[in-house]
Protein backbone atom coordinates (compact mmCIF):
# COMPACT_ATOMS: atom_id res chain seq x y z
CA UNK A 1 0.00 0.00 0.00
CA UNK A 2 0.99 3.50 -0.75
CA UNK A 3 2.02 5.95 2.37
CA UNK A 4 -0.69 8.39 0.58
CA UNK A 5 -3.28 6.35 0.42
CA UNK A 6 -3.69 5.60 4.34
CA UNK A 7 -3.76 9.50 4.88
CA UNK A 8 -6.95 10.08 2.43
CA UNK A 9 -8.38 12.42 4.35
CA UNK A 10 -4.83 14.29 5.63
CA UNK A 11 -4.38 17.72 4.12
CA UNK A 12 -1.95 18.32 1.70
CA UNK A 13 0.71 19.61 4.14
CA UNK A 14 -0.45 17.38 6.79
CA UNK A 15 0.49 14.49 4.61
CA UNK A 16 3.98 15.74 3.40
CA UNK A 17 4.84 16.13 6.90
CA UNK A 18 3.93 12.15 7.82
CA UNK A 19 5.92 11.46 4.66
CA UNK A 20 8.59 13.10 6.06
CA UNK A 21 8.09 11.71 9.10
CA UNK A 22 8.42 8.12 7.62
CA UNK A 23 11.17 8.55 5.74
CA UNK A 24 13.77 11.13 7.48
CA UNK A 25 14.09 11.20 11.89
CA UNK A 26 11.57 13.97 13.12
CA UNK A 27 11.19 14.77 9.55
CA UNK A 28 13.91 17.60 9.69
CA UNK A 29 17.68 17.64 8.36
CA UNK A 30 18.53 19.94 11.15
CA UNK A 31 17.93 19.68 15.01
CA UNK A 32 16.81 23.16 15.46
CA UNK A 33 13.94 23.07 12.92
CA UNK A 34 11.85 20.43 14.54
CA UNK A 35 9.77 23.10 15.95
CA UNK A 36 5.93 24.38 15.91
CA UNK A 37 4.89 25.39 13.86
CA UNK A 38 5.50 22.74 11.31
CA UNK A 39 6.15 24.07 8.24
CA UNK A 40 6.60 22.76 4.20
CA UNK A 41 8.39 25.64 2.40
CA UNK A 42 7.32 26.13 -1.17
CA UNK A 43 9.11 29.17 -1.69
CA UNK A 44 12.01 31.67 0.04
CA UNK A 45 12.50 35.01 -1.81
CA UNK A 46 13.43 38.16 -0.79
CA UNK A 47 12.22 39.21 3.08
CA UNK A 48 9.61 36.51 2.89
CA UNK A 49 8.97 32.63 3.26
CA UNK A 50 5.92 31.22 2.03
CA UNK A 51 4.66 28.05 3.44
CA UNK A 52 2.82 25.17 1.28
CA UNK A 53 -0.61 25.97 2.77
CA UNK A 54 -0.42 29.53 1.52
CA UNK A 55 0.46 31.86 4.40
CA UNK A 56 3.82 34.20 3.63
CA UNK A 57 5.77 34.61 6.41
CA UNK A 58 8.21 37.85 6.99
CA UNK A 59 11.52 36.25 7.86
CA UNK A 60 13.59 37.26 10.55
CA UNK A 61 14.72 33.64 11.21
CA UNK A 62 17.01 34.11 8.47
CA UNK A 63 17.89 30.51 7.95
CA UNK A 64 19.88 31.19 11.16
CA UNK A 65 21.75 34.19 9.27
CA UNK A 66 22.95 33.18 5.78
CA UNK A 67 20.41 35.53 3.40
CA UNK A 68 21.73 38.91 4.55
CA UNK A 69 20.63 40.36 1.07
CA UNK A 70 16.89 38.42 0.93
CA UNK A 71 16.51 35.33 -0.29
CA UNK A 72 17.15 33.92 -3.85
CA UNK A 73 18.81 37.47 -4.73
CA UNK A 74 18.91 37.91 -8.17
CA UNK A 75 22.23 39.11 -8.65
CA UNK A 76 23.24 35.63 -6.83
CA UNK A 77 21.38 32.99 -8.87
CA UNK A 78 22.49 35.41 -12.35
CA UNK A 79 25.97 34.38 -11.23
CA UNK A 80 25.49 30.72 -10.22
CA UNK A 81 24.02 30.17 -13.73
CA UNK A 82 26.61 31.57 -15.51
CA UNK A 83 29.02 29.67 -13.75
CA UNK A 84 27.41 26.62 -14.14
CA UNK A 85 26.78 26.91 -17.95
CA UNK A 86 31.13 26.22 -17.93
CA UNK A 87 31.93 24.90 -14.83
CA UNK A 88 30.56 21.92 -12.17
CA UNK A 89 33.28 20.93 -10.23
CA UNK A 90 36.77 20.61 -11.34
CA UNK A 91 38.32 18.93 -8.22
CA UNK A 92 42.00 19.49 -9.55
CA UNK A 93 44.01 22.66 -9.75
CA UNK A 94 42.30 26.29 -9.05
CA UNK A 95 39.55 28.39 -10.61
CA UNK A 96 39.52 31.81 -11.06
CA UNK A 97 36.78 31.90 -8.84
CA UNK A 98 38.47 30.66 -5.91
CA UNK A 99 41.31 33.17 -7.00
CA UNK A 100 39.17 35.83 -6.59
CA UNK A 101 37.11 35.22 -3.79
CA UNK A 102 40.50 34.19 -1.94
CA UNK A 103 42.06 37.88 -2.53
CA UNK A 104 38.76 39.38 -1.69
CA UNK A 105 38.81 38.13 1.86
CA UNK A 106 42.84 38.72 1.99
CA UNK A 107 41.67 42.25 1.01
CA UNK A 108 38.61 42.78 3.74
CA UNK A 109 39.55 41.05 6.58
CA UNK A 110 42.37 42.26 8.50
CA UNK A 111 43.70 39.21 9.66
CA UNK A 112 43.47 36.95 6.76
CA UNK A 113 46.93 36.91 5.07
CA UNK A 114 45.93 33.46 3.29
CA UNK A 115 42.91 31.98 3.15
CA UNK A 116 41.07 28.00 2.71
CA UNK A 117 37.31 26.99 1.54
CA UNK A 118 35.38 24.61 3.24
CA UNK A 119 31.52 24.14 3.17
CA UNK A 120 30.41 24.73 6.48
CA UNK A 121 31.15 26.51 9.77
CA UNK A 122 32.12 23.32 11.65
CA UNK A 123 34.05 22.56 9.45
CA UNK A 124 36.26 25.68 9.32
CA UNK A 125 36.38 25.43 13.53
CA UNK A 126 37.20 21.73 12.86
CA UNK A 127 40.54 22.90 11.11
CA UNK A 128 40.73 25.78 13.37
CA UNK A 129 41.37 23.87 16.34
CA UNK A 130 43.50 20.78 14.63
CA UNK A 131 46.14 23.32 13.13
CA UNK A 132 46.32 25.32 16.76
CA UNK A 133 47.04 22.32 18.15
CA UNK A 134 49.51 20.95 15.90
CA UNK A 135 51.21 24.67 15.79
CA UNK A 136 51.28 24.38 19.63
CA UNK A 137 51.57 21.09 20.37
CA UNK A 138 49.51 21.52 23.14
CA UNK A 139 45.78 19.62 23.00
CA UNK A 140 43.48 22.01 25.23
CA UNK A 141 40.85 24.27 23.85
CA UNK A 142 38.89 26.87 25.98
CA UNK A 143 35.75 28.00 24.73
CA UNK A 144 33.00 30.40 26.22
CA UNK A 145 29.54 29.31 27.69
CA UNK A 146 26.90 30.24 25.32
CA UNK A 147 29.07 30.24 22.02
CA UNK A 148 28.38 27.84 19.64
CA UNK A 149 30.92 26.59 16.86
CA UNK A 150 29.79 23.50 14.93
CA UNK A 151 29.38 19.95 15.92
CA UNK A 152 32.38 18.56 16.13
CA UNK A 153 33.39 16.88 19.98
CA UNK A 154 35.94 19.45 20.55
CA UNK A 155 33.58 22.46 21.04
CA UNK A 156 30.00 20.54 20.68
CA UNK A 157 28.71 21.71 24.52
CA UNK A 158 27.91 24.55 27.20
CA UNK A 159 25.54 26.26 24.58
CA UNK A 160 22.41 26.81 26.34
CA UNK A 161 22.76 25.10 29.54
CA UNK A 162 20.85 24.34 32.63
CA UNK A 163 21.44 26.40 35.54
CA UNK A 164 22.34 22.85 37.40
CA UNK A 165 25.26 22.50 34.10
CA UNK A 166 26.72 25.65 34.76
CA UNK A 167 30.52 25.09 35.76
CA UNK A 168 30.94 22.02 34.13
CA UNK A 169 30.99 20.02 30.65
CA UNK A 170 27.61 19.74 29.01
CA UNK A 171 28.20 18.25 26.06
CA UNK A 172 25.08 18.51 23.35
CA UNK A 173 25.44 15.31 21.69
CA UNK A 174 25.21 11.59 23.20
CA UNK A 175 28.15 9.61 21.53
CA UNK A 176 31.21 12.40 22.04
CA UNK A 177 34.35 11.19 22.90
CA UNK A 178 34.67 12.14 26.60
CA UNK A 179 38.31 11.98 26.62
CA UNK A 180 38.03 15.03 23.75
CA UNK A 181 35.39 16.45 25.55
CA UNK A 182 37.61 16.69 29.06
CA UNK A 183 40.53 18.63 26.48
CA UNK A 184 37.95 21.38 26.66
CA UNK A 185 37.94 24.15 29.39
CA UNK A 186 34.92 26.16 29.57
CA UNK A 187 35.05 29.92 30.32
CA UNK A 188 32.46 32.93 30.75
CA UNK A 189 32.18 35.58 28.71
CA UNK A 190 33.65 38.78 29.37
CA UNK A 191 35.41 37.44 32.39
CA UNK A 192 39.16 37.91 31.71
CA UNK A 193 39.76 36.69 35.34
CA UNK A 194 38.20 33.23 34.28
CA UNK A 195 40.75 33.01 31.14
CA UNK A 196 43.67 33.39 33.50
CA UNK A 197 42.36 30.87 36.04
CA UNK A 198 41.70 28.33 33.28
CA UNK A 199 44.93 28.94 31.88
CA UNK A 200 46.26 29.05 35.79
CA UNK A 201 45.16 25.92 35.99
CA UNK A 202 46.35 23.99 32.94
CA UNK A 203 49.69 24.98 32.50
CA UNK A 204 50.78 25.52 29.19
CA UNK A 205 48.20 23.14 27.65
CA UNK A 206 46.12 25.50 26.22
CA UNK A 207 46.25 25.70 22.09
CA UNK A 208 43.40 28.09 21.06
CA UNK A 209 40.72 30.05 22.66
CA UNK A 210 37.99 30.10 19.97
CA UNK A 211 34.83 32.61 20.73
CA UNK A 212 32.26 34.08 18.67
CA UNK A 213 33.36 37.92 19.16
CA UNK A 214 29.60 38.32 19.97
CA UNK A 215 27.80 35.47 21.39
CA UNK A 216 24.43 35.48 18.95
CA UNK A 217 24.18 32.04 19.40
CA UNK A 218 22.30 33.15 22.87
CA UNK A 219 20.86 36.16 21.16
CA UNK A 220 23.32 39.01 21.43
CA UNK A 221 26.11 39.85 24.04
CA UNK A 222 28.20 42.69 23.41
CA UNK A 223 31.98 42.34 24.30
CA UNK A 224 32.50 44.75 27.19
CA UNK A 225 35.67 46.94 26.70
CA UNK A 226 38.98 45.78 26.90
CA UNK A 227 37.56 42.33 26.77
CA UNK A 228 38.84 41.14 23.31
CA UNK A 229 41.83 43.33 23.77
CA UNK A 230 42.56 41.33 26.82
CA UNK A 231 42.14 38.26 25.17
CA UNK A 232 44.58 39.13 22.61
CA UNK A 233 47.19 40.22 25.21
CA UNK A 234 47.13 36.98 27.32
CA UNK A 235 47.20 34.66 24.38
CA UNK A 236 50.06 36.61 22.78
CA UNK A 237 51.49 36.28 26.25
CA UNK A 238 50.93 32.85 27.02
CA UNK A 239 51.50 31.19 23.01
CA UNK A 240 47.88 30.64 22.56
CA UNK A 241 46.43 30.84 19.42
CA UNK A 242 43.21 33.18 19.21
CA UNK A 243 40.37 32.30 17.45
CA UNK A 244 37.78 34.30 16.21
CA UNK A 245 34.26 32.56 15.10
CA UNK A 246 33.15 35.30 12.81
CA UNK A 247 30.43 32.36 11.29
CA UNK A 248 27.50 34.77 12.13
CA UNK A 249 29.33 38.17 12.71
CA UNK A 250 31.53 37.95 9.68
CA UNK A 251 30.00 39.71 6.57
CA UNK A 252 27.09 40.20 8.35
CA UNK A 253 28.52 42.93 10.84
CA UNK A 254 30.93 44.64 8.15
CA UNK A 255 32.89 42.82 5.18
CA UNK A 256 35.62 42.43 7.25
CA UNK A 257 33.90 41.43 10.35
CA UNK A 258 33.58 42.31 13.95
CA UNK A 259 37.78 42.31 13.84
CA UNK A 260 37.72 45.24 11.88
CA UNK A 261 34.73 46.99 13.64
CA UNK A 262 36.38 46.34 17.17
CA UNK A 263 40.36 46.85 16.03
CA UNK A 264 40.90 43.24 17.58
CA UNK A 265 43.39 41.09 15.05
CA UNK A 266 42.97 37.27 15.88
CA UNK A 267 45.40 34.33 14.51
CA UNK A 268 42.90 32.73 12.71
CA UNK A 269 39.43 33.69 11.68
CA UNK A 270 36.14 31.54 10.61
CA UNK A 271 33.12 32.59 8.19
CA UNK A 272 30.35 31.24 6.63
CA UNK A 273 27.02 31.64 6.57
CA UNK A 274 26.21 35.13 5.14
CA UNK A 275 29.37 35.17 3.14
CA UNK A 276 27.48 33.74 0.41
CA UNK A 277 23.84 34.42 1.51
CA UNK A 278 22.42 30.98 1.71
CA UNK A 279 24.80 29.01 -0.66
CA UNK A 280 27.05 26.68 1.02
CA UNK A 281 30.73 27.64 1.42
CA UNK A 282 32.86 28.80 4.49
CA UNK A 283 36.06 30.07 4.81
CA UNK A 284 39.16 29.54 7.59
CA UNK A 285 41.79 32.13 7.31
CA UNK A 286 44.51 33.78 9.28
CA UNK A 287 48.12 34.24 10.25
CA UNK A 288 50.33 33.02 6.91
CA UNK A 289 52.85 31.25 9.00
CA UNK A 290 49.79 29.06 10.57
CA UNK A 291 47.54 28.66 7.34
CA UNK A 292 51.07 27.44 5.68
CA UNK A 293 51.25 24.71 8.15
CA UNK A 294 48.40 22.92 5.96
CA UNK A 295 49.30 20.74 3.40
CA UNK A 296 47.70 21.97 0.75
CA UNK A 297 51.43 23.54 0.37
CA UNK A 298 53.74 20.50 0.11
CA UNK A 299 55.87 20.37 3.42
CA UNK A 300 52.13 21.24 5.37
CA UNK A 301 51.57 18.45 8.27
CA UNK A 302 47.91 19.28 8.95
CA UNK A 303 45.87 17.85 6.39
CA UNK A 304 43.33 19.59 4.86
CA UNK A 305 40.80 18.48 2.19
CA UNK A 306 37.36 17.85 0.79
CA UNK A 307 35.60 16.73 -1.98
CA UNK A 308 33.64 19.70 -2.59
CA UNK A 309 35.88 22.48 -1.26
CA UNK A 310 36.30 25.93 -3.30
CA UNK A 311 33.28 24.82 -5.00
CA UNK A 312 32.12 26.92 -7.84
CA UNK A 313 29.18 27.41 -7.03
CA UNK A 314 29.63 28.37 -3.39
CA UNK A 315 33.04 30.82 -4.85
CA UNK A 316 29.96 32.44 -7.66
CA UNK A 317 27.51 33.62 -5.00
CA UNK A 318 29.90 34.66 -2.51
CA UNK A 319 31.85 36.76 -5.33
CA UNK A 320 28.05 38.23 -6.20
CA UNK A 321 27.28 38.80 -2.01
CA UNK A 322 30.40 40.08 -1.48
CA UNK A 323 29.82 42.78 -4.71
CA UNK A 324 26.81 44.24 -2.99
CA UNK A 325 28.59 44.09 0.49
CA UNK A 326 31.14 46.25 -0.83
CA UNK A 327 28.63 48.85 -1.63
CA UNK A 328 28.87 51.83 1.46
CA UNK A 329 24.86 52.12 1.23
CA UNK A 330 24.59 48.15 1.66
CA UNK A 331 25.54 48.49 5.67
CA UNK A 332 24.14 51.63 5.70
CA UNK A 333 21.12 50.46 5.26
CA UNK A 334 21.03 47.70 7.37
CA UNK A 335 22.32 49.48 10.50
CA UNK A 336 19.59 52.26 9.73
CA UNK A 337 16.60 49.55 10.18
CA UNK A 338 18.42 47.81 12.74
CA UNK A 339 18.35 50.79 15.01
CA UNK A 340 14.91 51.50 13.39
CA UNK A 341 13.37 48.19 14.95
CA UNK A 342 15.59 48.32 18.10
CA UNK A 343 14.02 52.20 18.49
CA UNK A 344 10.54 51.14 18.10
CA UNK A 345 10.92 48.23 20.64
CA UNK A 346 12.10 49.82 23.75
CA UNK A 347 9.81 52.73 22.61
CA UNK A 348 6.64 49.85 23.09
CA UNK A 349 8.45 48.10 25.93
CA UNK A 350 8.92 51.03 28.31
CA UNK A 351 5.10 52.19 26.87
CA UNK A 352 3.56 48.79 28.16
CA UNK A 353 5.96 48.65 30.78
CA UNK A 354 7.31 45.19 29.70
CA UNK A 355 10.58 44.31 31.83
CA UNK A 356 12.64 43.59 29.09
CA UNK A 357 15.91 44.46 27.11
CA UNK A 358 15.87 44.74 23.54
CA UNK A 359 19.41 44.66 22.07
CA UNK A 360 21.56 43.91 19.10
CA UNK A 361 24.01 45.00 16.95
CA UNK A 362 23.25 46.43 13.40
CA UNK A 363 21.01 43.83 11.43
CA UNK A 364 20.38 41.46 14.55
CA UNK A 365 17.99 42.51 17.05
CA UNK A 366 15.97 40.68 19.82
CA UNK A 367 13.52 41.22 22.90
CA UNK A 368 15.01 39.20 26.10
CA UNK A 369 12.74 39.61 29.00
CA UNK A 370 14.57 40.10 32.04
CA UNK A 371 16.13 43.24 33.25
CA UNK A 372 19.17 44.04 31.33
CA UNK A 373 22.33 44.80 30.88
CA UNK A 374 23.87 41.13 29.96
CA UNK A 375 27.39 40.61 30.50
CA UNK A 376 27.30 36.92 29.55
CA UNK A 377 24.92 33.35 29.70
CA UNK A 378 24.36 33.35 33.45
CA UNK A 379 22.32 36.52 33.42
CA UNK A 380 20.73 35.15 30.77
CA UNK A 381 19.24 32.29 32.89
CA UNK A 382 16.77 35.28 33.94
CA UNK A 383 14.82 35.34 30.63
CA UNK A 384 11.81 34.86 31.01
CA UNK A 385 11.72 31.94 29.02
CA UNK A 386 8.06 30.87 28.82
CA UNK A 387 7.46 34.67 27.64
CA UNK A 388 10.04 34.74 25.65
CA UNK A 389 8.54 31.88 23.26
CA UNK A 390 5.18 32.51 23.76
CA UNK A 391 5.89 36.62 22.32
CA UNK A 392 7.28 34.57 19.18
CA UNK A 393 4.55 31.99 18.65
CA UNK A 394 2.41 34.66 18.76
CA UNK A 395 3.96 36.39 15.92
CA UNK A 396 4.34 33.45 14.10
CA UNK A 397 0.68 33.32 14.02
CA UNK A 398 0.49 37.03 12.89
CA UNK A 399 2.75 36.33 9.67
CA UNK A 400 6.09 37.38 11.50
CA UNK A 401 8.73 34.62 11.81
CA UNK A 402 10.96 35.20 14.49
CA UNK A 403 12.20 31.42 15.85
CA UNK A 404 9.92 30.58 18.50
CA UNK A 405 12.90 29.23 20.92
CA UNK A 406 14.69 30.48 24.04
CA UNK A 407 17.65 33.25 23.32
CA UNK A 408 17.29 33.17 19.03
CA UNK A 409 18.15 36.23 17.52
CA UNK A 410 16.23 37.95 14.42
CA UNK A 411 18.32 38.77 11.19
CA UNK A 412 17.57 41.63 8.80
CA UNK A 413 17.91 41.73 5.18
CA UNK A 414 18.77 44.08 2.27
CA UNK A 415 15.17 42.94 1.59
CA UNK A 416 13.42 43.89 4.03
CA UNK A 417 12.02 47.60 3.84
CA UNK A 418 10.86 50.18 6.28
CA UNK A 419 7.58 49.19 5.88
CA UNK A 420 8.08 45.90 7.11
CA UNK A 421 9.82 47.30 10.26
CA UNK A 422 6.59 49.18 11.38
CA UNK A 423 4.65 46.29 10.16
CA UNK A 424 6.41 44.00 12.81
CA UNK A 425 6.43 46.94 15.21
CA UNK A 426 2.97 47.37 15.25
CA UNK A 427 2.34 42.99 15.50
CA UNK A 428 4.98 43.61 18.52
CA UNK A 429 2.80 46.15 20.13
CA UNK A 430 -0.64 44.33 19.59
CA UNK A 431 1.31 40.94 20.90
CA UNK A 432 2.63 42.30 24.27
CA UNK A 433 -0.77 44.10 24.55
CA UNK A 434 -2.54 40.78 23.99
CA UNK A 435 0.59 39.20 26.83
CA UNK A 436 -0.08 42.03 29.12
C1 LIG B 1 29.26 31.00 15.37
C2 LIG B 1 29.05 29.71 14.65
N1 LIG B 1 30.11 28.95 14.33
C3 LIG B 1 29.98 27.80 13.66
C4 LIG B 1 28.74 27.33 13.30
C5 LIG B 1 28.61 26.05 12.55
O1 LIG B 1 28.30 26.33 11.24
P1 LIG B 1 27.56 25.25 10.32
O2 LIG B 1 26.18 25.10 10.85
O3 LIG B 1 27.63 25.87 8.95
O4 LIG B 1 28.36 23.99 10.43
C6 LIG B 1 27.61 28.09 13.60
C7 LIG B 1 26.26 27.63 13.21
O5 LIG B 1 25.25 28.11 13.61
C8 LIG B 1 27.76 29.30 14.30
O6 LIG B 1 26.71 30.04 14.65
Amino acid sequence: MGITTEYALASEKELLLQQASEVTPGGVHSALRNLEPRLVITKAKGAYLYDIDGKAYLDYQAAFGPPILGHAHPNVTRRIQEVLENLSLPGVGITLLEIELAKKLVQHVPSVEKVLFCNSGSEATYHALRLARAATGRKKIIKFQGCYHGFHDSIAMNVISPKEKLGRHDPISAGALPEVVQHTVICDFNSLESVEAAIRDNPGEIAAIILECIPHNIGCVLPEPGFLEGLRQITRQHGIILVFDEVITGFRHDLGGYQKICGVTPDLSTFGKAMANGVPIAALGGRADLMDQFNTRSGGTVFFAGTYNGHPIGCAAALATIEILEKPETYEYLYRLGDRVRAGLRDIMARHKVKSYVTGIGSVFLTYFLEGPVRNYNDLLNNDVQRFIEYRKRLVAKGIFKLPMNLKRNHISLAHTEADIDRTLQACEDTIKEMN
